[in-house]
């Protein structure tokens, strides 16, 4: 059998390229379950693989895609049965292993959950591994007990998919948020999705040598790493809580200890990727029922196989905003 896939392979002048082939079902790595995929959508590890990143992706020709929902075509494993609606997102997908920009993808039993009551596929990928990780980041703050009368709580890149998807579920459960961008552009769309405020990246980007800034934030989602999540830390207040999971702006942390020891901030690391399948399977029922941020849909975009590449080079410049699904196959 053979399928639509969105590969990219290594070039003689060590350049990658990408475009949309052929190929067979028995190209794809051993796996239990063999899922027809109907739906993908865009993420910053897609935009690294696509691009040679090595730490992401070791071997080409490749198929990235870190996220799939479909349908079961054929299970050795007596948990899936052929038809059965399933969503993967995480684990080795689209890094080493044949990914979502494809019309089929096989994986072992333990990657796919049944796609959550009340959520179709399309939905499920809007939300994607973005989605998941904002929700993660969310569920980390309500487990530190951070509710919406402690204060305000910053996003950081939110115009970015993780970021706006932090600040609709934030904001739909009624904590008061502080979105932080770097596009002038973004702020209707961050109000929209229900933004108490939108302040500049610059704003959260504190080059003083202090330990500590006015303290303006019971909590912070961060997506971006580097010197705004220092400058986060810095303006917590006591007993604050970061959770952090990426690093557009930079995989260093220079900070003191101070925010830790004299204020009792804590900084909390998020993995959406290998993190614990029950888990995984809680936080998506949020996202079908009490957590689902009805206002994203307005920010959801969708491309096919053909135009992935160049949403991914916007990504990779910063350039991209809201959500991009891919639609793989009806
Ligand atoms: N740990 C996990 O499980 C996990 C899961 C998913 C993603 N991630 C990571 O989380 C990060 C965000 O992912 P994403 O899918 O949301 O990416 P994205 O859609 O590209 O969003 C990133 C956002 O960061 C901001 N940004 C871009 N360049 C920046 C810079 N130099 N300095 C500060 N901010 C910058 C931009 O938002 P503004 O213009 O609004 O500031 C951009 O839209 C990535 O590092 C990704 O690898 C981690």
């Amino acid at each position: 059998m053979s399928f639509k896939a969105f590969e990219v392979s290594e070039g003689p002048d060590n350049g990658y390229r990408s475009s949309v082939v052929n190929k067979s079902v028995d190209d794809l790595p051993p796996g239990e379950v063999l899922i027809n995929v109907q739906y993908s959508s865009l993420n910053y590890k897609d935009a690294l693989s696509s691009s040679g990143n090595k730490g992401v992706t070791k071997n080409y020709p490749h198929i990235p895609g870190i996220d799939a929902a479909g349908i079961v075509e054929k299970s050795a494993d007596p948990h899936f049965l052929k038809g059965d609606k399933v969503i993967v997102t995480g684990y080795d997908l689209g890094m080493n292993t044949s990914g979502g920009f494809a019309e089929y993808i096989r994986v072992p039993a333990s990657w796919p959950i049944r796609l959550p009551e009340g959520l179709s596929r399309k939905r499920s990928m809007m939300y994607g591994t973005a989605g998941l990780t904002a929700a993660l980041s969310v569920y980390n703050l309500r487990k530190m007990g951070v509710s919406p009368p402690n204060g305000k709580v910053a996003v950081t890149g939110a115009s970015g998919g993780v970021g706006s998807m932090a600040v609709a579920i934030l904001s739909h459960l009624g904590y008061h948020v502080t979105a932080v961008t770097g596009k002038k552009d973004a702020v209707n769309m961050l109000i929209d999705l229900g933004a108490k405020e939108v302040i500049p990246r610059e704003a959260l980007d504190d080059q003083s040598k202090k330990p500590f800034l006015k303290a303006q934030y019971a909590a912070a989602v961060d997506t971006v790493g580097g010197n705004i999540l220092a400058t986060v830390l810095k303006s917590l207040h006591y007993g604050g809580v970061a959770t952090c999971c990426g690093l557009v702006n930079s995989p260093d942390l220079h900070t003191t200890i101070y925010p830790f020891i004299l204020k009792g901030v804590r900084l909390i690391g998020i993995d959406s990727a290998l993190c614990d399948h029950a888990l995984r399977k809680e936080v998506w029922e949020h996202l079908a029922t009490d957590w689902r941020p009805a206002k994203m849909d307005r920010l959801i975009n969708t491309c096919k196989l053909e135009n992935i590449q160049e949403h991914l080079n916007k990504m990779l410049r910063g350039q991209l905003s809201g959500r991009y699904i891919v639609k793989i196959s009806s």
